[in-house]
Parts: structure tokens; C-alpha cells; sequence
């Protein structure tokens, strides 16, 4: 069921677009803010709450890759696997997160720390190859600054 405060923030969220099929994604973010992840329930009370359909709603959560459809560890992260990074070494520090996890790409660690997942362009093809965890852009990685970011969560 959607928390009095989920749903505050939908319904004001919702006030700022002319229709409500437009306020689906942050909807969806609002969820995932709270709870770490959307369940099923949560995208059938979101279809409801904007009188829309729960396929209308479930369509758009699987659209973005960054709403997550299913329960993951307490720190995401997205590895960038688009073109600036896949040249600059995509595949090697892949290699690296996947082995020092010792998880494959998709999957959460034994203890629930970390869910690991690709991610198109984080936007920092700059600074590539990049990685996001929670939200925070990691850029200019090596195995070794990999290392040491991975190190600052618990
Ligand atoms: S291609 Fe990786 S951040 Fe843009």
C-alpha cells in the first residue's frame, strides 16, 4: 500500500503536468526513493492513484532501466556500457566490479550490499568510463579507483 507520504508527493507531482500518464516516471522514482525498489502493488496503487491502467504504468517502469522492478541490495550500481566507455575500458572494469562482487552483471551480493547493473549513457562520456552508485556519478575509473569507491559503502 502507498505510504501517506508516497502518496503526498504523487498527487503533488501529478498537479505539474497537464496529464497524468506524464507524471508516471517520477511516480515511479518517488516509490523507488522510498522503498529501494517498485513492487507490483505499488505500480497498481500508481495506476490507480492517476487513473490510468496498471499496464500503462508497468510499461513505462520496465522503459527505464533505472526503476527497478524487482528487490536489490542497499547501493545500485550502474556501470555504463555505451560507446565512450565501451572504448575507454568498459569491458575490463565489468570484469573487475563483476570479480571483486563476485557476482555477474544483474545480480546482488551474497550479503545484499551491492546490485550491479549496465546502464546506457550516464551522461559523462567526458569523464569515461563512468559508473553511478546510488545517484553518484563516478568518472575517469580505473580497477584501482573502483576499489577505493567501492570502499565508502558499507
Ligand atoms: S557513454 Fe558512458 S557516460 Fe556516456
Amino acid at each position: 500500500m502507498l505510504t501517506d507520504r508516497e502518496r503526498q508527493r504523487i498527487e503533488a507531482e501529478t498537479r505539474l503536468y497537464p496529464h497524468p500518464r506524464a507524471a508516471v516516471p517520477e511516480a515511479l522514482k518517488i516509490v523507488q526513493d522510498h522503498r529501494g525498489w517498485v513492487p507490483d502493488e505499488a505500480v497498481k496503487e500508481i495506476a490507480e492513484l492517476l487513473g490510468l491502467s496498471p499496464t500503462t504504468v508497468d510499461s513505462t517502469a520496465t522503459f527505464y532501466n533505472m526503476i527497478l522492478r524487482e528487490r536489490a541490495g542497499r547501493h545500485i550500481i550502474f556501470i555504463c556500457d555505451n560507446v565512450s566507455c565501451w572504448v575507454t575500458g568498459y569491458e575490463v572494469l565489468r570484469d573487475h566490479l563483476c570479480r571483486r562482487l563476485d557476482i555477474a552483471l544483474g545480480e546482488t551480493t551474497a550479503d545484499g550490499r551491492f546490485t550491479l547493473l549496465p546502464a546506457a549513457c550516464l551522461g559523462e562520456c567526458d569523464r569515461a568510463p563512468a559508473m553511478m552508485i546510488d545517484g553518484e556519478i563516478y568518472g575517469n575509473l580505473t580497477p584501482e579507483r573502483i576499489d577505493e569507491v567501492l570502499a565508502q559503502y558499507d
